[in-house]
This record gives C-alpha cells, structure tokens and sequence, in this order.
C-alpha cells in the first residue's frame, strides 16, 4: 500500500521540473495521476509514469479546466488531490515590469489557481473530500525586485489558499488547502533566475545557485506535496509551509 494509494491527484505545470517531481512520487505511492501542462512535453512525462495520463492544459482558460476535471471524473470517477504548481516567472522590476507582462504572470499563477480551485471543488466534494496543494514562493515574502509581477501573484496564492480553505471547512466539504513557498530548487525556472542575476550583477542569494547554503531538488518539494496530498496531513489545512532552508529566517 502506497501513502496515497486509491486517490486521484491532478499535477499542473507538470511536464518538468517541480510538478514533474510531484506527479512521479504520487504516482509511485499509489496515486492515479493526470499531469497537465501548456508544453506537449507532457505526454512524454505522463508516458513515462505507469498509469497516468498527461492533457496539454492552459491553466488559465475556464474551458480547459472544465476539459481536466471531467476527464478525472470519466476516467477514475473521483479527485483527491489537486496540485496547483504551473507558473512562470518574469524578471523585471516595477519600473521595467508593463501591465501586459504582469497579467500573463498574474494570470497563469494565481488565476490559473483560482480557476484549479473551482474547477476541483464540485468533484472533490462528490469524492468525500480531498486535499489542495498551491504552489507560491519565499518570493511572497522576501521582496526582490527583479520579480515584482511574481511577487504578487505569489503572494495571491497564499492568502487565496487560506481563504478557500476556510471556506471548504466552513462549508463541510472536507477539503483542505495548503500552500508551499519553496526557496531554490533545482529547475529551468531557477537556472534562468541565475542567469538573470549574473547579468545584472545582483547579490541574492536566493536567485543564485551559486550563492544560495543549499540548492534544493525537486523531490523536496514532492515529499512535501506527498505528505500534504496523503491522509497523514489531515490536521494541515489554510496553513503555508516554507522549504527554503533557513533563506527567509535570516
Ligand atoms: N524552482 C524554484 O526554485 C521555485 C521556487 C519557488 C516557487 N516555485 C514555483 O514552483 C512551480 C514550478 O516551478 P519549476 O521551477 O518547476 O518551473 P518550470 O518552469 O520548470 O516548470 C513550470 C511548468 O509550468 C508550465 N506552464 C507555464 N505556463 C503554463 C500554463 N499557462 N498552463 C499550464 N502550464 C504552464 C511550463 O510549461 C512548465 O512545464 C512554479 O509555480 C514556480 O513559481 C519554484
């Protein structure tokens, strides 16, 4: 018996990196598993997982997550775990940043997880339960400039999550919602992130593998997903959990 063996999970963003991670370890504890992302490299990743599916999914389209949640209720008949973790980051400040730039960001993070939220609640509810997992950032709260747009958006995952938490128990759904604000984790986000602050010669550590006491893998993350997705996290709910070791105490 796997820790979530007989769930359903949806994994966004989940053609690489974070969310790749997530949907693999799912699935390795006894999850079925629907990884989706906008890049077709998803039903690559998704082939590679015994038993799951892989959907190319906007995140920010209602239509499209219509198109997931039904195919979870058609193909398992239920959903208990929902991973909201597409995102994309853009580097500029407030004075570099344009509004077209910081809707896309807005939109793919924390709207992409408003629409995941609403999307997931009905069959959620019809299943007894489950358990939302929101991808935000230690970039919530720390500010570094270079990533206004992400900031905000980030910042919007989190207090969305609690407000929905507080809802779905207010209302005795038995569903409960997390966030996780990693720190640096080994990804192509992150290796842009160094990338960029090499080029403006920046010192933060955060954004820097280079300089960073630790660079954390994505599996990190994934334990965390895993547990938070698993019944052992029942008492967990409209709480958010930093996995940056120790960046944002100092
Ligand atoms: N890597 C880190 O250090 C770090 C730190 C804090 C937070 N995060 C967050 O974790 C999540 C995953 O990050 P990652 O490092 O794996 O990034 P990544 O860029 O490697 O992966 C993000 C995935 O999201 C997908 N995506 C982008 N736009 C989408 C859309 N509109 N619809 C569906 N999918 C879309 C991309 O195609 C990609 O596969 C993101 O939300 C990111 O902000 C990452």
């Amino acid at each position: 018996m796997g820790r979530v063996s007989g769930k359903v999970a949806i994994v966004t963003g989940a053609a690489r990196g974070l969310g790749e991670a997530d949907a693999r370890l799912l699935a390795k504890e006894g999850a079925r598993v629907i990884l989706t992302d906008i890049s077709p490299k998803v039903m690559e990743t998704a082939a590679q997982i015994e038993g799951a599916i892989g959907v190319v999914q906007d995140v920010t389209s209602p239509e499209g997550w219509a198109e997931v949640i039904a195919l979870a209720e058609a193909k398992f008949g239920r959903l208990d775990v929902l991973v909201n973790n597409a995102g994309i980051v853009d580097f500029t400040t407030i004075e570099e940043s344009t509004l077209e730039n910081f809707r896309r960001v807005y939109a793919i993070s924390a709207e992409g997880t408003f629409l995941g939220c609403q999307a997931a609640i009905p069959l959620m509810k019809k299943s007894g339960g489950g358990s939302i997992i929101n991808m935000s950032s230690v970039a919530s709260l720390t500010a570094y400039p270079i990533v206004c747009s992400y900031a905000a958006a980030k910042g919007a995952v989190r207090s969305m999550s609690r407000n929905i938490a507080v809802y779905c128990q207010e209302q005795g759904y038995n569903i409960r919602v997390n966030a996780i604000l990693p720190g640096i984790i080994a990804s192509d986000m992150t290796a842009a992130a160094a990338e960029e602050v090499k080029r403006r010669g920046l010192d933060v550590p955060v954004a820097d593998p280079a300089k960073a006491p630790k660079v954390g893998q994505p599996e990190d993350i994934a334990n965390l997903v895993l547990y938070l997705a698993s019944d052992e996290s029942r008492m967990v709910n409209a709480t958010e959990i930093i996995i940056d070791d120790a960046v944002t105490a100092k």
